[in-house]
């Protein structure tokens, strides 16, 4: 199962000023990029912090939202609330037939992932902003090592990077 990161972030490495924070500072072209290669995916896993920034599923992609809170129930063939092991529910997704995921964040759900190696590939759109302080991809302590695979201009002043995790 091929795990993919993808996120959006200012150039100081910032992706929310605080938890509850939507994120509407990307770009269009960053917009039309995630719904490519998260369509493209199948499957997108979240957390439950992140989901209610959202506040729906999203269309046509299996929404995987990670939460604790036993509470939360779906009513929607497309939207599942989960505390399952990020192994158990790879395995699970493997054996429903999809064969990569698009993992979006927060910061919580990405250090959870990367703690287990489970991130295959990693890609941050460069917004031109700067915020100071706030939340960023990890918050955790990590040692990874990357290969840049591209780079590319998505729109004026918004870069697209593609890494690779050996
Ligand atoms: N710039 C970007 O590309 C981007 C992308 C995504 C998100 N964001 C931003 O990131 C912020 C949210 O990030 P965040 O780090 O605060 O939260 P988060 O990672 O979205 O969600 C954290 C929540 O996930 C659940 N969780 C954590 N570990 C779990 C586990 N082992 N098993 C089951 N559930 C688990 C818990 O939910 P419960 O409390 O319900 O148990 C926890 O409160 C938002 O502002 C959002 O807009 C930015």
């Amino acid at each position: 199962m091929k795990v993919s990161l993808i996120m959006a972030q200012t150039l100081d490495g910032i992706i929310s000023r605080s938890s509850n924070e939507f994120v509407d500072w990307t770009g269009n072209a960053d917009k039309r990029f995630f719904v490519r290669a998260t369509k493209k995916a199948g499957v997108i896993i979240m957390g439950s912090r992140t989901y209610d920034t959202i506040g729906r599923p999203l269309p046509g992609r299996k929404n995987v939202v990670l939460t604790r809170n036993k509470s939360r129930i779906s009513n929607d063939a497309n939207l599942v609330f989960t505390s399952q092991e990020p192994q158990k529910l790879l395995l699970d997704l493997k054996a429903e037939g999809y064969k990569s995921v698009a993992l979006i964040g927060g910061s919580e759900i990405n250090s959870l992932f990367a703690k287990l190696n489970l991130i295959d590939e990693v890609f941050v759109t460069i917004a031109p902003r700067l915020f100071g302080i706030g939340l960023t991809l990890f918050n955790v302590s990590l040692d990874c090592n990357l290969q840049l695979v591209s780079s590319e201009t998505l729109e004026e002043n918004y870069v697209l990077l593609h890494y690779k995790v050996v």
